[in-house]
């Protein structure tokens, strides 16, 4: 069944611990760690705000304060900018703080994704609602929200969002077994296995940071055991949607091609600081000529 609702909610857990990115994360959420001059998970709201959505709940954990802060307005701040004349730089702080209309609740104990997204039953009801992981950044300009949210309008169901990685890399995913529909990009999605080994992978497709869900999904959430790593999976979860369409009108998903980073792994966080610098007009030439030189001198 399809449907022309507007998708206006999104969860973001951003409760996890990010123990890949210590000691940066002892004290300072990883999602807070900077691209360029603004922290990752400002990309995430931003992406947000321009696909439609208007209303954001942060999963939020021990030592997130700084992330709330980030997004709240800061009186005495403004007005000095104001009087020194920075006009500029007040009217990006007053623009971050109007991004999005943006909810916190707290997961208390991180027992998995799943059960982060378990937490936003009450806030989102019954519509459908998008979920948006924080520490996975998508370049705005290869942004893929509103193909998603294309996909539902024309599938109805649960929409994924999947990515192909080298074999070797999809022990670190969940995995999706696909086939595919009569658009070429959508495919149906009839499996999911969260992390599995290369020899029982079902594809090379990675499901990434980026889901719309039913609301049906929070029963399955609610009576769900641990999974692997003894957390309480998302992937499960929406395994059982995939395999069962008459629950929530089955899953399907779009394959992404554009540029996205894992900014709580390390390697990944630096390859996002370099390729968005590089495209900027204020620090990307300077960078270019650098790194040209720099690499060429063989340092
Ligand atoms: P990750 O596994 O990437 O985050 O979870 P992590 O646990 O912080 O990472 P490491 O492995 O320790 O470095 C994916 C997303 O799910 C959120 C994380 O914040 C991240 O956005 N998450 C994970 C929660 O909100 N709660 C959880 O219990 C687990």
């Amino acid at each position: 069944m399809t449907s022309k609702r507007p998708i206006v909610k999104a969860v973001v857990p951003v409760a996890g611990l990010g123990t890949r990115f210590l000691p940066a994360t002892k004290a300072t959420p990883k999602e807070m760690l900077p691209v360029v001059d603004k922290p990752a998970i400002q990309y995430v709201v931003e992406e947000a705000g321009a696909a439609g959505i208007t209303d954001l709940l942060f999963v939020t954990g021990r030592n997130k304060d700084a992330l709330e802060n980030h997004f709240d307005r800061v009186p005495n701040l403004e007005r000095t900018l104001l009087d020194k004349g920075a006009l500029a730089l007040h009217d990006e702080l007053m623009r971050i703080a109007e991004l999005a209309h943006i909810h916190y609740v707290r997961q208390g104990n991180p027992l998995g994704l799943g059960h982060a997204v378990s937490m936003a039953r009450p806030h989102v009801g019954d519509s459908p609602f998008v979920v948006m992981l924080g520490d996975d950044l998508i370049d705005a300009k290869t942004p893929i929200l509103p193909s998603m949210i294309e996909a539902f309008h024309n599938h109805g169901g649960s929409i994924l969002c999947l990515m192909e990685v080298p074999d070797e890399d999809i022990h670190l995913y969940g995995c999706a077994a696909v086939e595919p529909t009569d658009n070429p990009s959508v495919v149906r999605v009839t499996g999911l296995i969260e992390k599995p080994n290369a020899d029982e992978a079902p594809s090379n497709l990675a499901v990434i940071g980026r889901y719309l869900l039913q609301p049906q999904v929070f029963d399955i959430l609610d009576a769900q055991e641990p999974g692997r790593g003894g957390e309480i999976q998302l992937t499960d979860a929406l395994a059982k949607l995939a395999k069962d369409p008459s629950i929530a009108g089955g899953v399907h998903a779009v394959v992404f091609k554009g540029r996205r980073y894992d900014t709580g792994d390390k390697l990944s966080y630096l390859k996002s600081v370099v390729q968005i610098a590089l495209d900027r007009d204020d620090v990307g030439p300077d960078l270019r000529s650098w790194l040209t030189k720099y690499l060429a001198s063989g340092q």
